[in-house]
């Protein structure tokens, strides 16, 4: 079959989940960020869903750029050593740059990604995940706005792939395991 569905073994966050909690981020972040831009910088291509959803609900000036990275080293352990495929468009002295993501599962990724951006001389720097995986607490790293707390499971949709399927989703399931295995 072509029916992505079969490929899901359950739904996690309904469309209607990840709006609500998108609409709530916003406020926060309008409220912490009251008067000053925002520079959101979303990290592709996994962010791409929420960051189209987190800039449109929000009422701050926003500025919006990406950046494209790629974690080296092979197989399941990553080194948390980052190479940039892609990198901002813009200088970030002065600016208050929020990193947005769609995931942080082992949080080497971001937590590389934030000292990278901090050295730039940015105003500040914080982030925001839609999901967290519970790995991530083991790395020290500030994550100030977080969606929802995901379990350890395989997930997929809204910007997360599995073999660059499935980000087109408007919710986030677990993959069924035949599709894996
Ligand atoms: C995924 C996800 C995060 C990162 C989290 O991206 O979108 O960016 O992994 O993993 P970590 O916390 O263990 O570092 P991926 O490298 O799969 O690229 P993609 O966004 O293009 O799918
Ligand atoms: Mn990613
Ligand atoms: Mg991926």
């Amino acid at each position: 079959s072509n029916d992505v569905s079969a490929d899901l073994a359950h739904v996690l966050y309904t469309k209607e989940q990840i709006q609500d909690k998108i609409a709530e981020l916003a406020v926060q972040i309008d409220r912490d960020y009251e008067g000053r831009d925002i520079l959101v910088v979303g990290v592709l291509k996994g962010a791409v869903m929420v960051m189209a959803d987190l800039a449109r609900a929000l009422h701050s000036h926003v500025n919006m750029d990406w950046m494209a990275v790629s974690s080296y080293g092979s197989g399941t352990t990553s080194s948390g050593v980052v190479r940039i495929l892609k990198d901002l468009d813009t200088d970030l002295m002065g600016k208050h740059v929020l990193i947005v993501e769609d995931i942080i599962d082992s949080g080497l990724t971001l937590s590389w990604l934030k000292s990278n951006l901090i050295s730039r001389g940015p105003a500040s720097v914080e982030i925001c995940t839609l999901l967290r995986k519970p790995e991530a607490a083991k790395v020290e790293i500030d994550v100030k706005y977080v969606g929802f707390d995901c379990p350890n499971e395989f997930v997929v949709g809204y910007g997360l792939d599995f073999s660059e399927k499935y980000r087109n989703l408007d919710f986030i399931g677990t993959l069924a395991p035949h599709v894996y295995q």
